[in-house]
């Protein structure tokens, strides 16, 4: 581990190929443990719509990735309310970073001419491309934004690109474009981490390169009682930043990721990951990204509350998936500063939905 904190503090060089790989053994885990429900394979694949391919070449920008987001109206209000209050000031920073190659799915045509107007981002809507995705089956996920991000992410990679999901709550700080395309050409699918130590980059759940399952196991026995999609303590890979590339296994991947979560009683991260667990290693090749450049935010404030020189090396962008995310957003950005153009937008003010 003192190797991967001294590359990452050399020049942000991710892991070596294999470092993280999921190992073949899990991929008869699921049926192991015995607990899945049997998945419905009636799914249609997600359309590709002639405009959705302009837009993705234009978000894509020459580089090959398209770096989205989905948001959609969940009913959640209390959920909304909170990512409202900064979600101006994390798109001001998204745009410092991408300019407009960020591509958000949105849900109306309202919220699109907002996402363009206001945050100054591609926004993508579409009436048709929203009728043919959430189709039969799917049709009860309109609201769901777990499903969303499947089905964007499933038209991106058949239109042949690689693409980064980003959940929207990320504070942006470098473009890791540069890095992703150089990440091993042979993995199809990296995942995020939110369960590593922020200072050596070391993740809980790998031991030898690989996952430690009586840890993860050990893990689930403690989470029993809170999921009813077998243990939701069995979820080593946070959803809420993916890259995968376009591949047949990747978009087979992705299927099955949707098709779990309609067959249900699966949420959208669990689903997932009995996906992975069927999948990785067999069908699909999966790593995970490395989290000093992808960074969770309570294993970096952490680590900065311990030594605050780790701020020198800065990730490319810190999740914020925890609670308290305005003031996690000031918190951070003592140690990493505040684009001069985004210095004096939303702070204090609830700029609304
Ligand atoms: C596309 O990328 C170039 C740099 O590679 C940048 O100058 C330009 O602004 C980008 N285009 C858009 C629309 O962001
Ligand atoms: C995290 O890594 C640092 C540096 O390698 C080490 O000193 C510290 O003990 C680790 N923390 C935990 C909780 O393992």
């Amino acid at each position: 581990m003192w190797l991967m904190h001294a590359l990452g503090l050399a020049g942000g060089v991710l892991p070596a190929s294999g470092d993280l790989r999921f190992p073949d053994y899990v991929s008869d885990f699921a049926e192991s443990e015995g607990c899945l429900p049997s998945i419905l394979e009636e799914t249609e694949p997600i359309y590709m719509s002639t405009e959705l391919e302009s837009i993705l070449k234009e978000a894509a920008n020459g580089s090959g990735i398209v770096v989205f987001s989905v948001f959609v109206k969940t009913g959640d209000r209390q959920e909304e309310s909170a990512f409202a209050a900064q979600l101006k000031h994390w798109m001001c920073r998204a745009r410092s970073v991408f300019g407009r190659d960020f591509l958000v799915f949105v849900d109306s045509e309202r919220s699109r001419q907002r996402w363009q107007g206001e945050y100054g981002i591609t926004p993508f809507f579409s009436q048709s491309w929203i009728e043919a995705s959430f189709a039969g089956p799917a049709r009860e996920e309109i609201r769901d934004s777990n499903y969303w991000r499947w089905a964007a992410m499933e038209s991106i990679l058949r239109a042949g690109y690689m693409a980064l999901y980003v959940d929207t709550d990320i504070l942006w700080l470098e473009d890791p474009r540069p890095l992703l395309v150089s990440l091993p050409g042979d993995a199809d699918f990296f995942g995020s981490c939110d369960a590593y130590n922020g200072s050596s980059g070391s993740i809980r759940w790998v031991k030898d390169g690989s996952l430690d399952i009586e840890y993860l196991r050990e893990e689930s026995r403690q989470h029993d009682d809170e999921s009813v999609c077998c243990q939701q303590g069995l979820v080593p890979v946070n959803a809420g930043v993916i890259f995968m590339r376009s591949s047949a296994g990747a978009i087979s991947a992705v299927e099955r990721f949707r098709k779990r979560i309609i067959s249900g009683p699966c949420w959208g991260q669990a689903a997932m990951h009995w996906g992975l667990y069927e999948m990785c290693g067999s069908q699909l090749s999966c790593e995970i990204l490395d989290p000093l450049v992808f960074a969770s935010a309570e294993p970096l404030r952490t680590a900065l509350r311990r030594d605050s020189r780790t701020a020198l090396r800065r990730p490319s962008l810190i999740h914020l998936d925890i609670k308290g995310k305005q003031k996690a957003t000031k918190h951070f950005e003592r140690f990493f500063g505040t684009p001069q153009e985004c210095r004096m937008d939303g702070r204090g003010s609830d700029s609304e939905l």
